[in-house]
């Protein structure tokens, strides 16, 4: 835990002071801002976060470490159900041990009626929110990839105790980017046991854009978990509210919002799938899929271009549920797209040159021989590149800046920068 520097509020004038607004203060809150001065002897030093409910602050024990203090206010004198809320986050948080949770350190309650406050002590974790982050600067590819590896392996943790424990509020502001790198996962008051794989009919908590369909009715499964860590990463990624990203069937479109290689589009795609059944079935299926597709070489990479390399979905080994064949085609498919631009550029470009030359040539030798007869001259692109006179009344072969319909048209994506829709979509580093 960290030791904090104790920050005394003092005035010049020696009255004590609130240390978050500065105004004096005349007992154990502060009448201007309302901020708890010292509640359980736990010194409050700043405000963390706060909301309709409460605040978070940062506050010193007697022993000088510092600890977030989780402080729930009531507007009028709390029932069972808001008491009970309460005493489940905080049995929750005290029964977990992992590195990339807080540690519970306290919970108590001060007051009575409409004046109680409860409290919930756990050790305070140094670094900023994913959300902080987010608005100072997006996350690129490589820092979502580890994120989604730590954020899994905390979740599969969490789904592999007896009973599962879903967190069901995975979010850019629940997740703390620690200076040592590691993501810490808090607040854990929509945490939920499951008596058995699915819970069904429980109570509606979680927030909007980043709960999946199924939560949204009041169902929850591990793979729940597994949707939100997709919404928070296209958050991340494009910097854009999933909330905001929601089509008319609720379904998250993030792809023209996310720059991104093939297999981590294809990783977003499993982790968001509306239909449960085609999720990532559980955090360990997820995690295999990732470390191979991060593991996966260039030349696999070049090789699931000719449709020939196994899809994210696929890659999942011996524990991995088997895909439903939608996801695969829709897999393959997004690595053929991504794979088109940049090849179809390349031979455009090789065969206009070898046009080019060998028009050069044949127009020099018809000039040498005094047979020119002025014929246009076109460079067709398949196969092989050629020069072919048109006859006059011949119909002109396609434009290559109006493709024809019926087929072709993946040849003419991308052959001009910036000519094309699809460079909007194409892959970012991996
Ligand atoms: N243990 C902690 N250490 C540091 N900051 C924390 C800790 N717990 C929560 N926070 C910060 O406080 C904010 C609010 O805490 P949270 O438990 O999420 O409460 P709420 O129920 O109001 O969302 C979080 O978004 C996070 O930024
Ligand atoms: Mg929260």
């Amino acid at each position: 835990m960290e030791r904090i520097q104790s920050v005394t509020g003092h005035r010049e004038d020696g009255r004590a002071a609130c240390v978050v607004c500065e105004a004096t203060l005349e007992g154990s809150r502060c009448g201007h801002c309302g901020a708890a001065v010292a509640p359980g002897g736990y010194r409050v030093q700043r405000v963390i976060s706060q909301s309709v409910h409460g605040r978070v602050y940062l506050a010193v024990g007697a022993d000088g470490r510092g600890v977030a203090l989780k402080e729930l206010l009531f507007a009028l004198v709390p029932g069972t159900e808001q008491l009970d809320a309460f005493e489940r986050e905080a049995a929750v948080l005290r029964s977990l041990s992992h590195p990339d949770i807080p540690r519970f350190v306290a919970s108590f309650k001060e007051g009575s009626g409409v004046g109680t406050r409860l409290y919930l002590a756990q050790e305070f974790l140094e670094g900023e929110s994913l959300l902080q982050r987010i608005e100072r600067k997006r996350l690129d590819e490589d820092e979502a990839w580890t994120l989604a590896s730590q954020v899994l392996k905390t979740l599969q943790a969490l789904h592999q105790r007896t009973p599962a424990l879903i967190h069901r509020d995975v979010k850019p502001a629940n997740l703390i980017l620690r200076p040592d790198g590691r993501a810490a996962l808090v607040d854990f008051g929509a945490a939920r046991h499951l008596a058995r794989d699915v819970t069904h009919g429980a109570t509606l908590v979680g927030t909007f854009g980043y709960m999946p369909p199924e939560q949204l009715g009041g169902t929850v499964e591990p793979s729940s978990d597994l949707y939100a860590l997709g919404a928070t990463l296209v958050h991340a990624l494009s910097g854009r509210m999933p909330a905001d990203l929601l089509d008319d069937g609720l379904a998250l479109s993030f792809e023209q919002h996310v720059q991104g290689s093939a297999p981590l589009r294809a990783f977003l795609r499993r982790l968001l799938a509306q239909k449960r059944s085609e999720r990532f079935a559980s955090a360990t299926d997820a995690l295999t899929a990732l470390r191979a597709a991060r593991a996966a070489p260039p030349s696999e990479a070049a090789g699931a271009r000719k449709g020939t390399v196994t899809p994210l979905s696929q890659a999942d080994g011996a524990t991995a549920q088997p895909a439903s064949l939608e996801s695969e085609v829709r897999a393959v498919g997004e690595v053929a797209t991504e794979a088109a631009p940049a090849l179809s550029k390349r031979r455009i470009v090789r065969r206009v040159l070898v046009g080019v030359s060998l028009a050069m040539l044949l127009a020099g030798a018809l000039l040498a021989g005094g047979l020119i007869d002025q014929e246009p001259v076109v460079v067709v692109e398949d196969p092989p590149a050629a020069v072919v006179p048109v006859r006059p009344g011949t119909p002109p072969p396609p434009s290559r800046s109006a493709p024809p319909g019926g087929g072709s048209h993946r040849n003419f994506r991308t052959p001009w920068p910036g000519a094309s829709s699809s460079s909007s979509t194409s892959s970012g580093s991996h």
